[in-house]
């Protein structure tokens, strides 16, 4: 057995299948592109979905790769076990209809006991019950003694929800009887550790539908996986996948941070292991685009980062951390998947802002949870309801088994199982939500048969004249279309674009003296011709007509221009907001372009104004657009942006507008900027936990829009007789006049008050001496109320003023007692309280002023005609 560091087994594994003429593909983003059925690129075929059911044809039908991926669905047992993890590296390699089984099997016992030189003693293997061929292959061929042949079932068949699948061949490594469990039946596919499954051949030739059956993939394939992290653990001969290469610098590197070692005590080395896991899965996913949020992939993410974190502090640390480490995993992994390494500072940001905000959340859950538990021990009750944990854990993020421990240090228990059910519930509903979206469709048969090449020249010309190569109506090979009948058509060579990398298809028409055919949508084939969706408006189309294909020029024209402009927008963003800007969708259409990216909040007016400037300074440079093939490797070593998600072949398409923008792309572009016109940003919004999207228009349409604007002002202007050029001034002045007039009214009530103050002075009564005032005036409001008890009370140094008003079938009152008389026990509060209660009210306050409010103004005058008595009864107890 070879020692090999992990990075050498990766890359000899892409070496040993490149020699087998393996096209080596570069691992896939963990964020699934087009495919609603996955939350995550989860096996190293996910991402190959479509050359397995035949939607798109391959550039070769061999492909070996080391893919990226996640899977979420035992997060509680990582860092338990040996191997459990939320991120892991599979190595594969993959046949569409070329090799099968016999090749799979023979390279994969080639590749293990020679190339890595494992023993080939302690190698053993599963295959399905009914798979005499594999068994035969296994015995025969690679000679492997029957009692190393273990037939299993359901372990034999893999599947990953919809899509390829079929019954398959793992392979086991012995790591020999010192991590097994003793049983005299012990053998591959035993639970213990010591038969370690490294590899698993699977079969593909089935399609799982969304109903659940099975149809028989068009041709058989291979697809293999073995997990980088198990096979290290076995050529290092560390006794789990942490104490690899893989994991060991960032458990050595935590250790430093918390002071305390690492391998000394297997309940701390639990939490070692659960921040280096979510650590690498954090980072990967972050540095993909996803950043943490409240739904999906956003959540999990930040479900991943809150669980190390609350490791953390086991490990006794208590503040942001966890950023700290995300260099670790850029100098572990960076010379294989670069993208971690270029993002780094931008992931170490967000994990940081993530983690600053977690520790104010645990802050304020530990203070909510602390009010229910007093709440629950004050009424004498000792479980906290499964309801309240959930909430505590759904609303403000806080850890049920946190809440646990919190709640048994003071004595209270947490009904689990209500937990579970409400969690069980939530989960139901966001799996019923992702079900809503379609599933993968394997009946291309019609489709996958048109071999018949189509040339686009859509890129110079916008009219062609063409040949109908092919017609499918409904599934079917047909001769023609007739008047109304819809269908799909190829031509040999077409001017229209099909729908890809953002681009909506071209529209236009199909004519010929036989008849005429609108142009619907333009879609891509599975052999990558252009599929025209038409209906044809007049006489017929039939198979081997010649036809004139003329795009719609003038909305060709406006997509263009858009597209450019697209690139110009996603140039500028980088220039203004830092190179994190990461294009996360596109749409350019005739009317307008939208362009969705990752930042973390909404753009000043200041920054909008700015990206808007520098892409109209790009557009009026008039620079040309230069579009030209190239080797992959030399369009990014001149720094070209590659989309997010997206596959690349050897040789890519690159556009380059000057000096300002270069990306590869596969869309249509104006020849130079100028042509543009003009750009014109009309909303900026956001999306999604730190995804923003940017609307804009140009050309014709940023004309409309500025005259729409314009035509706006206008009419603002007109409603204040006044004139575009006018208006502001005229619009401050107006503005001033209110103000004047707010002035006035003030004074005017304030008029008006002192007279109504004048007039209530008449009715002071004196009780005990005391000069009372109580009155009910008429439509006043409470503020108003104030002002007429301030009014009295300069008037009035000694005193007990009570006011009430009757406004919208509310009583309301007022009540003042003057310094002195707060002496005597006279108390503002209590006394408004007293007359509110007979308004059927309540209310209250400070000794010296207090407010009130009564349900029932038919009591009103009842309660102020009561003021006396309450204050001759609390005069006369201060007598006493
Ligand atoms: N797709 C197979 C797996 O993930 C190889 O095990």
């Amino acid at each position: 057995m070879k020692r090999l560091t992990s990075s050498q087994i990766r890359n000899m594994y892409k070496q040993f299948f490149a020699e087998r003429d393996h096209l080596v593909f570069p691992s896939a983003s963990l964020v699934p592109h087009d495919d609603p059925t996955l939350l995550w690129i989860n096996a190293g075929m996910a991402p190959l979905k479509p050359y397995f059911d035949g939607r798109e044809i391959p550039e070769k039908p061999r492909i070996v790769s080391s893919q990226k991926c996640i899977r979420t669905n035992d997060i509680e047992n990582v860092g338990h076990t040996a191997r459990h993890h939320t991120m892991f590296e599979m190595l594969g390699n993959f046949s569409f209809g070329d090799y099968f089984k016999r090749e799979a099997i023979r390279w994969a016992w080639t590749f293990l006991t020679e190339w890595l030189e494992l023993d080939p003693e302690r190698l053993s293997v599963t295959v399905h019950h009914s798979d005499d061929e594999a068994f035969e292959i296994w015995h025969q061929e690679i000679g492997l003694p029957k009692e190393r042949i273990v037939l299993g079932d359901e372990d034999n068949f893999w599947e990953i929800g919809e899509g390829p699948c079929g019954p398959c061949s793992e392979i086991f490594y012995d790591r020999g009887v010192q991590y097994g469990c003793g049983k005299a039946d012990c053998k591959a596919g035993c639970d213990c550790d010591r038969f370690l499954e490294i590899w698993n051949l699977v079969f593909t030739q089935y399609n799982k539908e969304a109903d659940g059956s099975y149809t028989p993939l068009p041709k058989k394939n291979i697809d293999t996986g073995m997990g980088l992290e198990r096979i290290a653990s076995v050529l290092q001969d560390v006794p789990n996948n942490f104490e690899t290469d893989l994991f060991m610098p960032i458990i050595q590197a935590t250790a430093d941070v918390a002071g305390v070692p690492y391998g000394e005590d297997p309940e701390r080395d639990v939490h070692f292991k659960i921040i280096a896991d979510h650590l690498r899965t954090v980072t990967f996913a972050i540095g993909d685009g996803v950043l943490p949020g409240n739904e999906g992939r956003s959540y999990i993410i930040r479900r991943l980062l809150r669980r190390a974190v609350r490791s953390g502090r086991k490990l006794g640390i208590e503040r942001p951390f966890f950023f700290q480490l995300v260099h670790v995993v850029s100098d572990i992994m960076g010379d294989d998947y670069p993208e971690v390494r270029e993002k780094k500072d931008f992931i170490g940001r967000v994990v940081h802002t993530e983690e600053e905000r977690f520790l104010e959340t645990l802050a304020e859950g530990e203070a909510l949870l602390q009010n229910l538990l007093d709440d629950l021990r004050a009424s004498g009750q000792s479980v906290l309801s499964g309801e309240d944990a959930f909430r505590l854990y759904d609303t403000f993020g806080f850890p049920i088994d946190l809440t646990e421990e919190m709640a048994l240090e003071q004595g209270v228990s947490v009904d689990r199982d209500g937990f579970a059910h409400h969690l069980e519930a939530q989960r139901e509903r966001a799996r019923a939500a992702r079900q809503t979206q379609e599933g993968m469709n394997a009946d291309r048969g019609v489709l996958e048969s048109l071999t018949v090449p189509s040339e686009f020249v859509g890129y110079t010309k916008l009219e062609t004249n063409s040949v109908v190569t092919a017609v499918v109506r409904e599934n079917e090979l047909v001769d023609g279309l007739r008047e109304g009948e819809e269908g799909d058509i190829l031509l040999d060579v077409t001017p229209f674009y099909a729908e890809s990398g953002g681009q909506v298809a071209d529209v236009g028409t199909l004519s010929s003296p036989a008849g005429t055919a609108q142009v619907l949508d333009v879609k891509k084939a599975p052999h990558g011709q252009h599929l025209h969706r038409v209906r044809v408006v007049s006489g017929q189309l039939k198979s081997g007509q010649p036809v004139r294909a003329s795009v719609q020029a003038d909305v060709r024209r406006d997509i263009v221009k858009n597209h450019t402009a697209t690139h110009l927008l996603h140039k500028a963003l980088r220039e203004v907001l830092g190179e994190h800007v990461a294009q996360a969708g596109s749409l350019v259409e005739g009317p307008r372009l939208r362009f969705d990216f990752s930042h973390f909040g909404a753009l000043t007016p200041e920054e909008l104004a700015d990206v808007e400037r520098r892409v109209n300074d790009a557009i009026w440079r008039d620079d040309v657009v230069d579009i030209r093939q190239m080797d992959i490797d030399e369009a990014k070593a001149m720094g070209a942006m590659a989309l997010f998600g997206e596959k690349y072949g050897k040789v890519v398409r690159v556009v380059k507008a000057g000096d300002y923008s270069i990306e590869l792309c596969g869309g249509c572009h104006v020849e130079r900027t100028g042509l543009i016109g003009l750009f014109k940003i009309t909303s900026e919004t956001g999306i999604g936990a730190g995804v923003r999207r940017i609307e804009a228009v140009t050309g014709r349409h940023a004309y409309a829009y500025v005259r729409q604007q314009e035509q706006l002002l206008q009419t603002a202007a007109g409603r204040l007789k006044s004139t575009v050029g006018e208006f502001l001034p005229r619009l401050d002045r107006v503005l001033e006049d209110i103000k004047q007039l707010e002035r006035d009214l003030e004074s005017a009530v304030a008029k008006l008050n002192r007279g109504r103050a004048a007039e209530l002075l008449q009715q002071v009564q004196e009780i005990h001496g005391i000069p009372v005032l109580a009155a009910l005036v008429a439509d006043v409001n409470m503020d108003g109320l104030r002002q007429l008890v301030d009014e009295v009370r300069e008037k009035l140094p000694t005193h007990v003023v009570v006011l009430g008003s009757v406004v919208d079938d509310k009583v309301q009152f007022v009540a003042a007692v003057s310094k002195d008389l707060q002496a005597r026990k006279l108390h503002a509060g209590q006394l408004v309280k007293q007359v509110a209660q007979v308004a059927e009210g309540g209310g209250g306050g400070r000794p010296d002023l207090a407010q009130a409010g009564g349900k029932n103004p038919a009591k009103a005058r009842a309660a102020i005609e009561q003021v006396p008595q309450f204050v001759s009864a609390m005069a006369g107890e201060s007598g006493r």
